[in-house]
C-alpha cells in the first residue's frame, strides 16, 4: 500500500494528537504534532525575553530556533526538544497555552515552521495534526480530517490532562484559555484555522476514541 499524508486539524482540546498519535500508530506512519513546535517556539520567545511586537527580534530568535521530536523507549512517546533539551512536559503548561496563539499569529513564525512541516512530510507516511495542515502545509494531502468537540468536553478532558502532569488548573480557566486559542486561531491573517471543503469532519463529543481513530485509518486505507 502506497503511503499517504494524513492532515488532521480542529479546535483546541478536542482530541487531535492522542488521535493522530493512535493512527499513526496502527499505520506505521510517523506523528508530527505541529502545535508543539508553536508551543517549543513560544518557550523560546520567553526564555530569550523577546518583544513579539518586534519582527527584528523575532527574526533573530528564529534564527536560533531548533526543534526537533526524538522517540523516548521507556515512554512509549515522541517528545520535543528546544535546542537539544527536552521541553515536553514544559510546553504543555498554562504559561505557554496562554501565549501561544500570539506567537502563532506572528507571519515570520508560521513562515518558518510551515517550512519545517513541509520538509517532514516530503517522504510521505506523515500524520500531521495542527489547524493549517489541510490547508496550508498540505493542501495536497490525500485525506484530510476535520476535528471537533463540544468547549465542556474539551476542557474537561484538557483539566484532565493537566491534572496527569501535576499541574492543577480551574475548569472555566481552561475553558477561557481554549476559546480565546479557537478566536486567535480562526481569525489571524496567515494560515487561520479553518475547515477546507475536503476535509472529513469528527465531533468526538460523544463518540469512543477506538471509533474515531478506526474511521481515520479506514479512510486511510
Ligand atoms: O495543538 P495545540 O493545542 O498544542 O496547539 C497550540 C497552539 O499552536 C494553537 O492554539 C495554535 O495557536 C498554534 N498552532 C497553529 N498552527 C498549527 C498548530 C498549532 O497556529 N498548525
Amino acid at each position: 500500500m502506497g503511503k499517504i499524508v494524513i492532515a488532521i486539524d480542529g479546535y483546541s482540546g478536542c482530541g487531535k494528537s492522542s488521535t493522530a498519535k493512535a493512527v499513526a500508530k496502527e499505520l506505521g506512519y510517523t506523528y508530527i504534532d505541529t502545535g508543539a513546535m508553536y508551543r517549543a517556539a513560544t518557550l523560546h520567545f520567553l526564555n530569550n525575553f523577546v518583544t513579539l511586537s518586534n519582527p527584528h527580534e523575532v527574526e533573530k530568535a528564529l534564527k536560533s530556533l531548533d526543534i526537533s521530536f526524538h522517540f523516548n523507549p521507556e515512554t512509549e512517546k515522541q517528545e520535543t526538544f528546544l535546542n537539544g533539551l527536552n521541553v515536553e512536559n514544559e510546553i504543555r503548561k498554562m504559561k505557554i497555552s496562554s501565549k501561544v496563539s500570539e506567537v502563532a499569529a506572528i507571519k515570520e513564525v508560521r513562515k518558518e515552521l510551515v517550512a519545517q512541516q513541509k520538509g517532514f512530510g516530503k517522504k510521505k507516511g506523515v500524520v500531521m495534526d495542527g489547524r493549517d495542515v489541510g490547508s496550508v502545509v498540505f493542501p495536497d494531502a490525500e485525506l484530510k480530517v476535520f476535528m471537533t468537540a463540544n468547549l465542556h468536553t474539551r476542557a474537561e478532558r484538557r483539566q484532565q490532562e493537566l491534572l496527569e502532569k501535576g499541574e492543577m488548573v480551574d475548569l472555566e480557566e481552561i475553558k477561557n484559555n481554549l476559546g480565546e486559542r479557537d478566536r486567535i486561531d480562526s481569525s489571524r491573517e496567515v494560515g487561520p484555522l479553518i475547515k477546507v471543503s475536503d476535509a472529513i469532519e469528527i465531533d468526538t463529543s460523544y463518540i469512543d476514541f477506538e471509533d474515531q481513530v478506526a474511521q481515520i485509518v479506514d479512510q486511510a486505507k
